[in-house]
């Protein structure tokens, strides 16, 4: 597959993702931010991984069922792999192809922060399964909303559902920050650091105030 590969710039569309340790408000900020583009009237795709078509929700029910603490990391690499080819093929570049915006919860710098910085599985196989799931496909802006691992967790506490993966210890969650800080370092321009601590509204216009000038050359819906 090469499609994948394609640059942003022959791409009319814009590929922006969430990241973030669990509770820093991603997907609220996620939500919050397609509702300000949609209403400025630009065309937006939201989704989420693991999930956004039929074969990865059924994966995600899957990979984050508490019931399955024995997962081997390798298996659990792959299984994200799968979700992420299934979308990237079927939503994530029709989407772009078509001029939308989409905003994506999680996508391959979760992979890199959980699965090798976290699981401490080899930075090249995981690279390697991401580059077979996404063709080469890369978002071009990733947000990273940071926060102390302690104080998601709290956030997540209150939460009436957990995940398989809530329930890591905490260290695990810290080398999982720890791995998304290290990313950001390397890449700054492309992926942007914001404090999760702040105040949801002054969060959500710090989002938005970096992304529009992204979206200055996507076509509106009224002019498409
Ligand atoms: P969330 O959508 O509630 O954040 O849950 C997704 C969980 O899956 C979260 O614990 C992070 C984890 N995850 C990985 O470990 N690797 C991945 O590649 C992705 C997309 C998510």
């Amino acid at each position: 597959m090469t499609m994948g590969a394609q640059s942003p710039r022959e791409r009319p569309g814009r590929f922006i993702t969430f990241e973030g340790v669990e509770g820093s408000g991603k997907s609220t900020q996620l939500a919050a931010l397609g509702r300000a583009l949609a209403e400025r009237g630009v065309s937006v795709v939201t989704t989420r991984e693991p999930g956004g078509t039929p074969i990865g929700e059924a994966v995600r029910q899957l990979v984050l069922d508490p019931r399955f603490t024995g997962m081997s990391s390798r298996a659990e690499l792959l299984l994200y792999g799968a979700s992420r080819a299934e979308h990237v093929e079927h939503v994530i570049l029709p989407a772009l192809e078509s001029g939308a915006i989409v905003l994506c919860d999680r996508f391959s710098e979760a992979t890199v922060a959980y699965q090798a910085y976290g699981r401490g599985l080899p930075i090249d196989e995981v690279e390697a399964v991401i580059a077979l799931a996404t063709g080469g496909l890369r978002p071009d802006a990733v947000l990273l909303l940071d926060l102390p691992v302690d104080e998601g967790l709290r956030r997540v506490g209150r939460r009436a559902l957990t995940n398989r993966l809530d329930l890591e210890p905490t260290g695990f969650h810290q080398r999982v920050r720890d791995g998304y800080l290290a990313l950001a370092a390397r890449e700054p321009n492309r992926i942007r650091l914001f404090d999760a601590g702040r105040p949801v509204e002054e969060v959500q216009r710090a989002i938005l105030a970096m992304v529009e000038p992204l979206c200055q050359r996507v076509p509106t819906r009224s002019a498409r």
